[in-house]
């Protein structure tokens, strides 16, 4: 089977990040937002770190104002995923972008969000799971009625709680309380470490949030214990080496890290973050993984159901989309 036509399996994506730039223009367009200054002359997303990127990222979400915005983006997402082979995908969704926090607006949002997605699973076969986020940037604060939507939320669409943002800014244990309630709600959790810092931050977030799954996770290679420890106890890095080499935490693909972590037994997962800010899919991820690393279509099929088995979806829907991966 080819890579193209490999049913893919992928747990970490913004829902806002995979807007395409021509679809947040045309959004500022409709609203006479003025959003010129986040696009090059050809129309791509301009920015030069991750700072920037923050900006412009949070510049794009603005024009997306109301749930019928976000239904529009969902249904494109979408469609364009399944082309790509995706049959099964998970999202972040901050409420923060989505009514500000407030728990009825919020509602309306995660409505028009699972309505669209229910729609393009029965016409594109693709099926959408969110998992809210926070952002640590924003502070644990903001943080805690983001976790109180997720809690009054949780359920069999809604299935996790994360947090996102500026690895640098506060620690993991700032943001305890929030994690806790959602684990009371029945959220299972991951968070955002080891991109923008160091071990410390990785084992930090294991054992102040107690998440099971980590967003990148790369720099768990800089400690080979945590790296050992990790695949022992089976933490589920949700690797986005794209995302990585365009954001400059590592050089090119071959410098990233992401077979050196699966020799050494930890469970890797592939996902492509915020993809047209990054200029990539998650086909092109695993042609530049074939390149840099020979990985043939097998290993992209064991890869995809480790991705499946650690979904935060219930076990029905796993059950019915694991026919999908066998066989391939
Ligand atoms: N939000 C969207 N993309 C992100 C990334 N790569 N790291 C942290 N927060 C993000
Ligand atoms: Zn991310």
């Amino acid at each position: 089977m080819s890579l193209a036509a490999l049913p893919k399996v992928e747990l970490h994506t913004h829902l806002e990040g995979c807007a395409p730039p021509a679809f947040i223009a045309g959004l500022a367009r409709e609203k006479s937002v003025d959003l010129s200054g986040i696009f090059t002359a050809d129309g791509a997303y301009a920015f030069r770190d991750f700072a920037q990127f923050l900006k412009v990222y949070e510049a794009a979400t603005s024009v997306l104002q109301s749930p019928e915005d976000f239904a529009r983006l969902t249904r494109a997402v979408l469609q364009e995923r399944a082309e790509d082979g995706v049959i099964y995908m998970e999202t972040f969704l901050s409420p923060d972008f989505c009514g500000g926090g407030d728990l009825t607006a919020w509602r309306d949002y995660l409505a028009a969000i699972r309505e669209a997605a229910g729609e393009a699973e029965r016409d594109f076969g693709i099926s959408l799971r969110g998992i809210v986020s926070c952002i640590r940037h924003f502070g644990p604060d903001r943080a805690r009625p983001v976790a109180l939507c997720a809690a009054e939320t949780a359920g069999d669409w809604l299935v996790g709680f994360g947090i996102a943002g500026d690895e640098n800014a506060g620690s993991p244990a700032d943001f305890a309380w929030p994690f806790d309630a959602a684990r009371e709600a029945g959220l299972r959790l991951t968070a955002h470490a080891g991109e923008w810092a160091g071990p410390q931050s990785v084992r930090d977030a294991l054992t102040a949030l107690r998440v099971e799954r980590i967003g990148h996770g790369v720099r768990a290679i800089e400690d080979a214990a945590l790296v050992e420890q990790l695949a022992e106890k089976g933490v589920v890095l949700e690797v986005c080496p794209g995302s990585n080499i365009a954001l400059g935490v590592f050089a090119d693909w071959r410098a990233h890290p992401v077979a050196r972590l699966r020799a050494a037994g930890v469970r890797v997962t592939l996902s492509t973050d915020d993809p047209p800010f990054f200029h990539t899919t998650l086909r092109a991820e695993y042609d530049r993984l074939a390149e840099a690393f020979g990985w043939d279509e097998a290993d992209f099929a064991a890869i995809n159901r480790d991705a499946l088995a650690a979904a935060f979806c219930d076990p029905a829907t796993r059950d019915r989309l694991l026919p999908r991966l066998e066989n391939t």
